[in-house]
Formats: structure tokens, C-alpha cells, sequence
């Protein structure tokens, strides 16, 4: 009898989809979740959007003949930046929940009308996200701004398991935000990599009290949202299980794993 449970996909370049992950598996600990990173290519926020999309469109169509997926999350900011519209478009019977770097909850949090971004380099520069920041801008009190910073390295530290070379980089990026807007108080993580080293960015800020912003809890409940319009949230009856899947080393993603969700999992190596 085949498994009737829904198969969430989880896509990230590589482990900063595990930041989302753990959101997910929080609100739906019966669903069956497989996760595929793209750590071969990671990281993806310093590459050509072309390619990219290119990239993403040949993995998901993969990753469809290898199962039956009923949701793919886009757990990483830079994927929906670049490819979500054309994944859309490749595949309409898919549901696709993206993840954006979230302004508008910053813009509603901030007292100094002062918002930080930190993302990738691919995100800040794409089309998509210039029209998010208009639309929230629209509608952002007068006097507020918006001040962004591509957190170059970070990723990458973060990716190599490195919270030293990661804590330095928060500081770094951080120092020339508030460089910048002295009176920024709220931060956006527009990277899902980022959550992942929370106490980086707390010793970052130091005493100075900043907001900081992710988005996956967000992201799970608009997952739990459309697997409901679906009829398809799993019942308590069955297990939530897991299958980890990347393109390069699979001990990177194992480590990742057991390094910020404190799991061991096999880590299955596919070829892409
Ligand atoms: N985790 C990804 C994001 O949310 C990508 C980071 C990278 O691969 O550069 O943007």
C-alpha cells in the first residue's frame, strides 16, 4: 500500500534550509519532510541568476522522478529570489512556498523606523525583492527606511561549520550597517543560513538591543496552511519521518545536522 502521507520537499542551497526545517518539523511533526541541499553548487548567493535558475529547474524536475512531492519549500531566500517564478511556471501542479527576507513584519516591529537587511548577494540584486521593498515602502510610515547589507562570506563560514570565522563576519557586517543608519534597532535575516548562528549575531550586538527577524515560522504556518487546503495534513496516526539528500559531500550535511539540530542522519550523495 503506498504511503499516504504528503512529501514536503525542503530545497536549500545547502544547510540553511535547516533553519526552516526545524520550523516545519515543529508544526508538522507528522509529515514526511525530505530535504535536498545543493551543496555541490553552495554557496548559491554569489553566483549569475541565469544559472541559477537553470540549476533549479533541472533539480526539482530530478527530484520529481525520484518522488512523488506534494509541497516544495524553498528554504532558501536566493532560490525564490532568482527561480521561483520559473519553477512556478515549470511545474503549475506543484505547490511552491518560497521565502523572502520579511520587511513588512520588520517595518511593523521597528520603533526607530530604522530597518537592517542582511542577505545574500543574489537576493539583494534581484528583481523580486526591489519589488518587495517597494510594496512595503508604499506602505511603510513616512520617515521609514530600509538599509541593506549583502553579508558576503557568511554562508560560506556557515556552510564550513566555522563560528568563529561566522561570528566575525556577523560583527563585521553588522558594524558597517549600523555605520551606515546608527539607529537601525530592528534586523532582518534574509538568508535562511543565518538564524542558524543566532548567538553569532547576539554577541554581535552586544548590549545594544537590535530585533532581530526570521522568517521560518512564517513560513511553516503558510506550509501548514496550504497542506490544509489540500485536505493534507498528516494525522497524529502516523510518524513524521525524514530523508536528507545533498549533491556534494554528504558528511558536510551530516555534521550540519548534528551541528545545529542536533540529529544524525544518513545523508544520501545523488548526482546532479
Ligand atoms: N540559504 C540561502 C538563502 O537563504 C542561500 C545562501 C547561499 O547559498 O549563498 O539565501
Amino acid at each position: 500500500m503506498s504511503d499516504p502521507r504528503p512529501v514536503v520537499g525542503v530545497f536549500d542551497s545547502g544547510v540553511g534550509g535547516l533553519s526552516v526545517w526545524r520550523a516545519l518539523r515543529e508544526a508538522l511533526p507528522h509529515a514526511h519532510l525530505s530535504y535536498l541541499a545543493d551543496n555541490a553548487w553552495a554557496p548559491y548567493g554569489e553566483r549569475p541568476a541565469e544559472a541559477l535558475q537553470e540549476r533549479l529547474l533541472a533539480l526539482v524536475r530530478d527530484w520529481r522522478e525520484r518522488e512523488p512531492l506534494h509541497l516544495l519549500v524553498l528554504a532558501c531566500n536566493t532560490a525564490t529570489a532568482v527561480g521561483i517564478d520559473a519553477l512556478r511556471a515549470g511545474h503549475p501542479d506543484l505547490p511552491i512556498v518560497g521565502i523572502e527576507p520579511a520587511i513588512r513584519p520588520a517595518l511593523a516591529a521597528t520603533r526607530s523606523g530604522q530597518v537592517g537587511v542582511v542577505a545574500t548577494r543574489a537576493t539583494l540584486g534581484s528583481a523580486r525583492y526591489r519589488a518587495l521593498r517597494g510594496a512595503c515602502m508604499a506602505s511603510a510610515a513616512p520617515g521609514a527606511a530600509v538599509h541593506e547589507r549583502a553579508a558576503d562570506g557568511l554562508a560560506h563560514a556557515i556552510e564550513r561549520g566555522d563560528e568563529t570565522g561566522a561570528e566575525a563576519l556577523c560583527r563585521r557586517h553588522l558594524r558597517a550597517l549600523l555605520d551606515e543608519a546608527p539607529d537601525i534597532d530592528t534586523l532582518v535575516l534574509g538568508c535562511t543560513h543565518y538564524p542558524l548562528v543566532l548567538p553569532c549575531w547576539r554577541a554581535a550586538c552586544g548590549e545594544r538591543p537590535l530585533t532581530l527577524i526570521d522568517p521560518a515560522e512564517a513560513v511553516a504556518r503558510r506550509v501548514l496552511n496550504v497542506l490544509a487546503d489540500a485536505a493534507a495534513v498528516p494525522g497524529a496516526a502516523s510518524m513524521g519521518d525524514a530523508v536528507w539528500r545533498c549533491t556534494g559531500q554528504p558528511e558536510a550535511l551530516a555534521r550540519a545536522t548534528r551541528q545545529w539540530l542536533g540529529l544524525s542522519p544518513v545523508v544520501e550523495p545523488i548526482q546532479s
